[in-house]
Protein backbone atom coordinates (compact mmCIF):
# COMPACT_ATOMS: atom_id res chain seq x y z
CA UNK A 1 0.00 0.00 0.00
CA UNK A 2 1.31 3.27 -0.68
CA UNK A 3 -0.22 6.42 0.58
CA UNK A 4 0.36 10.31 -0.51
CA UNK A 5 -1.37 12.88 1.67
CA UNK A 6 -2.74 15.27 -0.62
CA UNK A 7 -2.05 19.56 -0.07
CA UNK A 8 -4.57 20.88 2.10
CA UNK A 9 -5.82 17.28 3.40
CA UNK A 10 -7.09 13.93 2.61
CA UNK A 11 -4.97 11.21 1.20
CA UNK A 12 -4.40 8.90 -2.33
CA UNK A 13 -3.82 5.52 -1.61
CA UNK A 14 -2.69 3.09 -4.36
CA UNK A 15 -2.05 -0.91 -3.86
CA UNK A 16 -4.78 -2.14 -1.73
CA UNK A 17 -7.49 -4.29 -3.38
CA UNK A 18 -10.88 -3.25 -2.24
CA UNK A 19 -12.80 -5.80 -3.99
CA UNK A 20 -12.27 -8.29 -1.32
CA UNK A 21 -13.12 -7.45 2.29
CA UNK A 22 -11.37 -8.97 5.43
CA UNK A 23 -11.19 -7.90 8.78
CA UNK A 24 -7.72 -6.58 7.80
CA UNK A 25 -8.77 -4.52 5.23
CA UNK A 26 -11.48 -2.95 7.39
CA UNK A 27 -8.70 -2.46 9.77
CA UNK A 28 -6.56 -0.82 7.13
CA UNK A 29 -9.28 1.35 6.03
CA UNK A 30 -10.50 2.51 9.70
CA UNK A 31 -7.13 3.93 10.45
CA UNK A 32 -6.54 5.93 6.78
CA UNK A 33 -9.88 7.27 7.61
CA UNK A 34 -9.30 8.31 11.07
CA UNK A 35 -5.99 10.11 9.87
CA UNK A 36 -6.80 11.47 7.11
CA UNK A 37 -10.59 12.23 6.66
CA UNK A 38 -10.75 11.70 2.84
CA UNK A 39 -9.27 9.18 0.80
CA UNK A 40 -9.21 8.59 -2.52
CA UNK A 41 -8.77 5.11 -4.16
CA UNK A 42 -8.23 5.42 -7.61
CA UNK A 43 -9.08 2.23 -10.28
CA UNK A 44 -11.06 0.44 -7.82
CA UNK A 45 -12.58 -1.97 -10.07
CA UNK A 46 -15.73 -2.03 -7.59
CA UNK A 47 -19.29 -2.88 -9.48
CA UNK A 48 -22.53 -1.76 -7.64
CA UNK A 49 -22.43 -5.13 -5.42
CA UNK A 50 -18.42 -5.07 -4.62
CA UNK A 51 -19.02 -1.40 -3.57
CA UNK A 52 -21.67 -1.97 -1.12
CA UNK A 53 -19.79 -5.05 0.41
CA UNK A 54 -16.91 -2.80 0.72
CA UNK A 55 -19.04 -0.29 2.80
CA UNK A 56 -20.80 -3.31 4.65
CA UNK A 57 -17.64 -3.74 6.74
CA UNK A 58 -18.21 0.07 8.33
CA UNK A 59 -21.54 -0.44 9.81
CA UNK A 60 -25.18 -0.29 8.95
CA UNK A 61 -25.86 1.32 5.26
CA UNK A 62 -28.59 3.70 4.58
CA UNK A 63 -31.02 3.22 1.84
CA UNK A 64 -31.92 5.78 -0.47
CA UNK A 65 -35.26 6.99 0.20
CA UNK A 66 -37.35 7.75 -3.14
CA UNK A 67 -37.95 11.28 -2.79
CA UNK A 68 -38.89 12.97 -6.25
CA UNK A 69 -38.92 9.75 -8.15
CA UNK A 70 -41.43 7.25 -8.50
CA UNK A 71 -38.64 4.43 -8.93
CA UNK A 72 -34.74 3.84 -8.41
CA UNK A 73 -32.70 3.45 -11.20
CA UNK A 74 -30.01 1.43 -9.25
CA UNK A 75 -31.16 -2.12 -8.33
CA UNK A 76 -29.54 -1.90 -5.10
CA UNK A 77 -31.41 -0.33 -1.94
CA UNK A 78 -27.90 1.00 -0.31
CA UNK A 79 -27.34 3.00 -3.51
CA UNK A 80 -28.22 6.96 -3.57
CA UNK A 81 -28.33 8.06 -7.17
CA UNK A 82 -25.76 11.40 -7.12
CA UNK A 83 -25.68 11.29 -10.33
CA UNK A 84 -28.04 13.55 -13.34
CA UNK A 85 -29.55 10.41 -14.99
CA UNK A 86 -32.92 8.54 -16.09
CA UNK A 87 -33.96 4.94 -15.38
CA UNK A 88 -33.44 4.76 -19.03
CA UNK A 89 -30.21 6.49 -19.30
CA UNK A 90 -31.13 9.42 -20.78
CA UNK A 91 -30.41 13.09 -19.01
CA UNK A 92 -32.70 13.93 -16.33
CA UNK A 93 -33.79 17.12 -17.41
CA UNK A 94 -37.16 18.08 -15.33
CA UNK A 95 -36.84 20.98 -13.11
CA UNK A 96 -37.38 19.77 -9.54
CA UNK A 97 -34.83 16.85 -9.96
CA UNK A 98 -32.75 19.49 -11.05
CA UNK A 99 -33.13 22.01 -7.96
CA UNK A 100 -32.99 19.15 -5.65
CA UNK A 101 -29.48 17.89 -7.19
CA UNK A 102 -28.40 21.81 -7.00
CA UNK A 103 -28.79 21.59 -3.12
CA UNK A 104 -25.56 19.37 -3.25
CA UNK A 105 -23.90 22.65 -4.67
CA UNK A 106 -23.74 23.86 -1.00
CA UNK A 107 -21.54 23.29 1.30
CA UNK A 108 -22.95 20.04 3.46
CA UNK A 109 -22.35 16.97 5.62
CA UNK A 110 -24.15 13.83 4.62
CA UNK A 111 -27.63 12.91 6.47
CA UNK A 112 -26.72 15.22 9.60
CA UNK A 113 -30.55 15.78 9.38
CA UNK A 114 -30.94 12.02 10.52
CA UNK A 115 -30.68 11.29 14.27
CA UNK A 116 -28.71 8.31 13.29
CA UNK A 117 -26.57 10.66 10.72
CA UNK A 118 -23.65 9.25 9.53
CA UNK A 119 -20.07 8.40 9.64
CA UNK A 120 -18.51 7.41 6.22
CA UNK A 121 -19.85 8.40 2.34
CA UNK A 122 -18.11 6.33 -0.31
CA UNK A 123 -18.83 7.99 -3.90
CA UNK A 124 -17.98 5.55 -6.79
CA UNK A 125 -17.50 7.20 -10.51
CA UNK A 126 -19.18 5.34 -12.85
CA UNK A 127 -19.38 8.11 -15.61
CA UNK A 128 -18.00 12.38 -15.46
CA UNK A 129 -18.72 14.57 -17.90
CA UNK A 130 -15.76 16.30 -19.57
CA UNK A 131 -15.42 19.53 -17.67
CA UNK A 132 -16.52 20.57 -14.61
CA UNK A 133 -18.24 18.05 -12.24
CA UNK A 134 -15.39 18.16 -9.28
CA UNK A 135 -16.02 17.59 -5.84
CA UNK A 136 -14.56 19.98 -2.75
CA UNK A 137 -14.26 18.95 0.46
CA UNK A 138 -12.88 21.00 3.22
CA UNK A 139 -11.23 19.99 6.75
CA UNK A 140 -13.41 20.29 9.78
CA UNK A 141 -10.81 19.24 12.59
CA UNK A 142 -8.68 21.04 10.95
CA UNK A 143 -10.88 24.56 10.93
CA UNK A 144 -11.83 24.22 14.46
CA UNK A 145 -8.36 24.07 15.80
CA UNK A 146 -7.76 27.54 13.63
CA UNK A 147 -10.86 29.02 15.14
CA UNK A 148 -9.87 32.17 17.70
CA UNK A 149 -10.76 30.57 21.30
CA UNK A 150 -12.98 33.14 22.02
CA UNK A 151 -14.94 31.32 18.56
CA UNK A 152 -14.61 28.46 20.30
CA UNK A 153 -15.63 29.11 23.71
CA UNK A 154 -18.49 30.96 22.17
CA UNK A 155 -19.94 27.76 20.63
CA UNK A 156 -18.93 25.05 22.56
CA UNK A 157 -22.16 23.11 23.78
CA UNK A 158 -24.54 24.95 20.81
CA UNK A 159 -27.28 22.67 19.11
CA UNK A 160 -28.05 23.25 15.62
CA UNK A 161 -31.41 22.05 13.80
CA UNK A 162 -30.46 20.46 10.32
CA UNK A 163 -33.19 19.79 7.68
CA UNK A 164 -32.76 18.85 4.43
CA UNK A 165 -35.40 20.99 3.18
CA UNK A 166 -33.76 23.87 4.60
CA UNK A 167 -30.19 23.42 2.41
CA UNK A 168 -33.33 22.57 -0.68
CA UNK A 169 -35.20 25.71 0.36
CA UNK A 170 -31.53 27.72 -0.36
CA UNK A 171 -31.07 26.11 -3.31
CA UNK A 172 -34.51 26.73 -5.28
CA UNK A 173 -36.32 23.40 -4.40
CA UNK A 174 -39.74 24.07 -3.70
CA UNK A 175 -40.95 24.00 -0.15
CA UNK A 176 -41.22 20.58 0.96
CA UNK A 177 -44.63 18.85 0.96
CA UNK A 178 -46.02 17.50 4.09
CA UNK A 179 -45.46 14.00 2.77
CA UNK A 180 -41.12 15.00 2.23
CA UNK A 181 -40.67 16.50 5.98
CA UNK A 182 -42.89 13.49 7.30
CA UNK A 183 -40.46 11.74 5.73
CA UNK A 184 -37.34 13.07 6.43
CA UNK A 185 -38.11 15.17 9.84
CA UNK A 186 -35.02 16.92 10.25
CA UNK A 187 -32.44 16.53 13.55
CA UNK A 188 -30.76 18.35 16.33
CA UNK A 189 -27.22 17.69 16.51
CA UNK A 190 -23.80 19.54 18.45
CA UNK A 191 -22.40 22.34 16.34
CA UNK A 192 -18.68 21.06 17.74
CA UNK A 193 -18.42 17.41 17.25
CA UNK A 194 -16.28 15.36 19.64
CA UNK A 195 -15.54 12.51 17.13
CA UNK A 196 -16.43 8.87 18.27
CA UNK A 197 -13.01 6.86 17.42
CA UNK A 198 -10.43 9.70 17.43
CA UNK A 199 -12.26 11.81 20.21
CA UNK A 200 -10.59 15.00 18.03
CA UNK A 201 -13.69 18.01 17.71
CA UNK A 202 -14.41 19.13 14.54
CA UNK A 203 -16.94 21.98 13.84
CA UNK A 204 -19.91 19.94 12.60
CA UNK A 205 -21.44 22.04 10.14
CA UNK A 206 -23.96 22.15 7.01
CA UNK A 207 -26.59 24.39 4.67
CA UNK A 208 -28.78 22.02 6.47
CA UNK A 209 -28.65 23.95 9.28
CA UNK A 210 -31.95 25.87 9.19
CA UNK A 211 -30.56 27.26 13.23
CA UNK A 212 -28.65 27.25 15.96
CA UNK A 213 -30.70 26.41 19.34
CA UNK A 214 -31.23 29.33 21.48
CA UNK A 215 -30.06 31.97 19.63
CA UNK A 216 -32.71 34.96 17.72
CA UNK A 217 -32.53 34.53 14.12
CA UNK A 218 -30.27 37.07 12.76
CA UNK A 219 -27.44 36.10 15.54
CA UNK A 220 -27.90 32.56 14.46
CA UNK A 221 -27.65 33.00 10.42
CA UNK A 222 -24.55 35.18 10.54
CA UNK A 223 -23.15 32.42 13.03
CA UNK A 224 -23.63 29.83 10.22
CA UNK A 225 -22.77 31.81 7.52
CA UNK A 226 -19.07 33.63 9.68
CA UNK A 227 -18.23 29.32 10.39
CA UNK A 228 -18.81 28.44 6.72
CA UNK A 229 -16.70 31.07 5.58
CA UNK A 230 -14.07 30.38 7.60
CA UNK A 231 -14.27 26.78 7.81
CA UNK A 232 -13.95 26.58 4.16
CA UNK A 233 -11.09 28.64 3.26
CA UNK A 234 -8.65 27.54 0.45
CA UNK A 235 -6.27 26.48 3.13
CA UNK A 236 -8.72 23.85 4.37
CA UNK A 237 -10.20 22.70 0.86
CA UNK A 238 -9.17 19.84 -1.72
CA UNK A 239 -10.54 19.70 -4.61
CA UNK A 240 -11.31 16.35 -6.37
CA UNK A 241 -11.21 15.69 -10.18
CA UNK A 242 -13.17 12.67 -10.74
CA UNK A 243 -11.56 9.69 -13.08
CA UNK A 244 -14.05 7.22 -13.71
CA UNK A 245 -13.31 4.20 -11.37
CA UNK A 246 -12.56 6.67 -8.02
CA UNK A 247 -14.04 5.71 -5.19
CA UNK A 248 -13.82 8.97 -2.33
CA UNK A 249 -14.29 7.74 1.13
CA UNK A 250 -15.08 10.70 3.26
CA UNK A 251 -15.79 11.07 6.94
CA UNK A 252 -19.12 12.61 7.29
CA UNK A 253 -18.21 13.81 10.99
CA UNK A 254 -15.24 15.71 10.32
CA UNK A 255 -15.46 17.32 6.78
CA UNK A 256 -17.82 19.28 4.63
CA UNK A 257 -18.25 18.61 0.55
CA UNK A 258 -19.70 20.14 -2.52
CA UNK A 259 -20.50 19.43 -5.66
CA UNK A 260 -19.23 22.47 -8.25
CA UNK A 261 -21.39 22.86 -11.28
CA UNK A 262 -21.07 21.22 -14.97
CA UNK A 263 -23.41 21.31 -17.92
CA UNK A 264 -25.67 18.91 -16.75
CA UNK A 265 -28.80 18.90 -19.24
CA UNK A 266 -25.32 18.60 -21.99
CA UNK A 267 -23.34 15.66 -20.24
CA UNK A 268 -24.38 12.28 -18.07
CA UNK A 269 -22.75 12.28 -14.57
CA UNK A 270 -23.07 8.92 -13.11
CA UNK A 271 -22.21 8.53 -9.51
CA UNK A 272 -23.13 6.07 -6.90
CA UNK A 273 -22.81 6.55 -3.01
CA UNK A 274 -23.47 3.99 0.09
CA UNK A 275 -23.67 6.00 3.41
CA UNK A 276 -22.56 4.16 6.56
CA UNK A 277 -24.91 5.41 9.51
CA UNK A 278 -22.73 6.64 12.25
CA UNK A 279 -25.36 5.32 15.15
CA UNK A 280 -27.36 1.98 14.00
CA UNK A 281 -30.95 2.32 13.89
CA UNK A 282 -32.50 -0.47 16.29
CA UNK A 283 -34.57 -1.70 13.96
CA UNK A 284 -32.87 -1.59 10.64
CA UNK A 285 -34.46 -0.15 7.47
C1 LIG B 1 -22.91 13.31 -2.32
C2 LIG B 1 -22.53 14.61 -2.89
C3 LIG B 1 -21.26 15.65 -4.63
C4 LIG B 1 -20.98 15.41 -6.06
O1 LIG B 1 -22.96 12.32 -3.06
O2 LIG B 1 -23.17 13.27 -1.11
O3 LIG B 1 -22.69 15.61 -2.25
O4 LIG B 1 -20.07 16.09 -6.59
N1 LIG B 1 -21.95 14.56 -4.09
O5 LIG B 1 -21.65 14.57 -6.67
MN1 LIG C 1 -23.31 15.06 -0.16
Amino acid sequence: MDVKPLAAFGAEITGLDLTRPSPALAETCFRLFDTYGVCVFRDTGLDDAAHVAFSYQFGQLEHAPLIHTRAHRLSLPELFDAGNLNADGTIRSDERSRLFSKGNQLWHTDSSFRPERSSYSMLLAHITPPEGGDTEFADMRAAYRALPDDMKARIEGLEAEHTIWHSRKLAGYPDASERETTMIPGARQPLVLVHPRTGEKALYLARHIARIIGLPKDESDALIDELIAFATQPQFVYVHQWRVGDLLVWDNLCTMHRATPFNDLGYPRDMRRTTVRDRPLEIPA
